[in-house]
């Protein structure tokens, strides 16, 4: 039985706007995040997939608090999260880390790296005693396929794909039980966005970490992920495994976004159908009625603007089975043919950028 260690219900980040220098009066919200729910288990890695402004960063945020949510829980096994202060918070902090996004800006370029991984240990004294931390820390280099000799280095002198090895390193200095990896592979070259993925699944199965993984990619995301969640307008409208989410789609939003990754294969390409979206995506402070997809979506109907679907199996598909039949928060959820989507390049071996 997979065990949750994350239980994700109810999460909503609305941060006010205001008018006004002095009295600051409150005329609206963005709303960030607007009912978020998933579940991590044990071991696996969950993809969170969705367009830029839908609040990919902001959940992850708020999983390792960052950010308080507005509402909602973040379970830790089965304790709230959100709910704790003081010690308590401190010892589950250490257990969910994350890796941000841009190796480049996200490290400190006047610390040596042996000052950036071994910073956590500041927080945590308990976890790794003075004596004993630069060990650690070089051990820490080795694990992440660095130079364990690199240890008064500073972040200028390492590439790109080194650098974010370095943010990986100081993520699991903590020994976390679960990562948060915003968008870790976004700001590198191809060729090394491989080399890193291959490095996080090595990780997880050394370390047995469970991953939420954030991209904006597809093929990344299907590459490492277990189970697949699609974010619209700071919600998640469709979630499955990954075979059921890029084969069997059942969301017009997940359907459009895949018939608009690139296929390699020229065959594939011609036969399939470009789902072009109308309209840009709706202000978060102004989120439409019933359905937030709505105001693109080429299948909306009344119906549509009444009713919030809920992100569960649609009612009309539960009397079947096969991998169409997942949560998609959509009335009229049915399978189209499916895109085939490439699995990212991973034949570059592990190797050192
Ligand atoms: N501190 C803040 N105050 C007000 N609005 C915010 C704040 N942080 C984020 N937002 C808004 O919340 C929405 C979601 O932002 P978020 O950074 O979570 O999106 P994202 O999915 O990570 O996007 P990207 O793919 O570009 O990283 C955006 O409209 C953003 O402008
Ligand atoms: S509920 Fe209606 S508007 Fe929303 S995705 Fe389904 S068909 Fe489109
Ligand atoms: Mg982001």
């Amino acid at each position: 039985m997979a065990e949750p260690i994350l239980e994700v219900s109810g999460l909503y980040k609305h941060y006010p706007l205001t008018q006004g220098v002095v009295l600051k009066k409150q005329i609206g919200a963005v709303k960030a995040v607007d009912g978020v729910d998933f579940t991590l288990d044990r071991g696996e890695t969950l993809g969170i997939v969705g367009e830029s402004g839908c609040g990919k960063s902001t959940v992850a945020k708020m999983l390792v608090n960052l950010e308080k949510p507005t509402a909602g829980s973040i379970k830790y096994r089965g304790e709230d999260v959100t709910k704790l202060s003081g010690r308590a918070l401190k010892a589950v902090r250490r257990n969910i880390q994350m890796v941000f996004q841009d190796p480049y800006t996200s490290l400190n370029p006047r610390m040596t790296v042996g000052d950036i991984i071994g910073e956590p240990y500041d927080i945590h004294p308990e976890v790794a005693p003075k004596g004993d931390r630069r060990r650690r820390v070089q051990d820490l280099l080795d694990v992440v396929g660095l130079n364990p000799e690199y240890i008064n280095r500073y972040p200028h002198q390492f590439s790109g794909g080194q650098r974010q090895r370095i943010g990986i390193a100081r993520g699991l200095a903590l020994r976390p039980e679960v990562i948060v990896a915003d968008e870790p592979v976004s700001a590198l070259d191809v060729s090394v966005q491989a080399q890193v993925i291959n490095l996080m699944d090595r990780l997880q199965n050394e370390f047995d970490l469970s991953y939420v993984f954030i991209a904006h990619d597809l093929s990344i995301v299907r590459h490492i992920s277990d189970r697949v969640g699609v974010m619209y307008l700071g919600r998640i409208v469709e979630i499955g495994r990954d075979a059921e989410i890029y084969d069997h789609p059942t969301h017009p939003y997940t359907q459009a976004l895949l018939s608009a990754v690139p296929v390699p294969d020229p065959e594939a390409r011609e036969q399939r159908e470009r789902i072009i979206l109308a309209g840009d995506v709706p202000s978060p402070t102004n989120i439409p009625s019933g359905c937030r997809f709505r105001t693109r979506c080429w299948k909306a109907q009344e119906r549509c603007a009444l009713e919030v679907p809920p992100l569960a199996v649609p009612p009309h598909l539960r009397l079947l089975t096969g991998p169409a039949v997942h949560d998609s928060a959509c009335l009229f959820a049915e399978e189209k043919q499916a895109v085939p989507v490439g699995e990212a390049p991973d034949d570059h071996g592990e190797g050192s950028p």
